[in-house]
């Protein structure tokens, strides 16, 4: 096989309320699935505003933070975690800019929303913020160690 870099690397990765009304679900899964990335973790909840609050921790104070929370918590997401070499950066290559008119084509963001307050997904932004956002959401049991024979065709 290949060289594997870091492969056990895990991002936070959650369809927002706007990807699941607009039945983006299986497009988001779909493009991190075939860029070989493996899901371990998945679940459908509706947050609470508490819980919105503090997945968004770090922007508490921000202008655009009780807008952001009341967005967040106005419906059901689908949180999951997904792993594999550099997961964390590419993954937010593959969601796009966070303002979607500046994201590239091909992007999900680029390719599916118009605006940075509807902007459809959210994706860790480093390894700190993705351990913190996998333990807020889910407990290490519900991560599954599990390979995937078509791991080794692609590290
Ligand atoms: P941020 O962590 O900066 O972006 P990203 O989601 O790309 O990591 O901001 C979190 C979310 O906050 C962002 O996805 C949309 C919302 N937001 C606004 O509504 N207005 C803004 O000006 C910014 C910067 C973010």
């Amino acid at each position: 096989t290949g060289v594997a870099g870091t492969g056990n690397e895990r991002s936070f990765i959650a369809i927002k309320p706007d990807g699941v009304q607009r039945g983006l679900i299986a497009e988001v899964i779909s493009r991190f699935e075939k860029k070989g990335y493996k899901l371990v973790a998945m679940k459908m909840i509706w947050a609470t505003e508490e819980m919105a609050a503090n997945h968004y921790d770090d922007l508490k104070g921000r202008p655009f933070f009780p807008a952001l929370v009341k967005y967040f918590a106005s419906g059901p997401i689908v949180a999951m975690v997904w792993e594999g070499p550099d997961v964390i950066k590419t993954g937010r290559k593959i969601l796009g800019a966070t303002n979607p008119q500046a994201a590239d084509v091909g992007t999900l963001r680029g390719d599916f929303c118009l605006t940075t307050g509807r902007n459809i997904i959210h994706g860790s932004d480093g390894p700190e913020s993705a351990a913190h956002e996998i333990g807020m959401w889910f407990t290490e049991k519900e991560c599954s160690a599990y390979s995937r024979s078509i791991d080794s065709w692609i590290v």
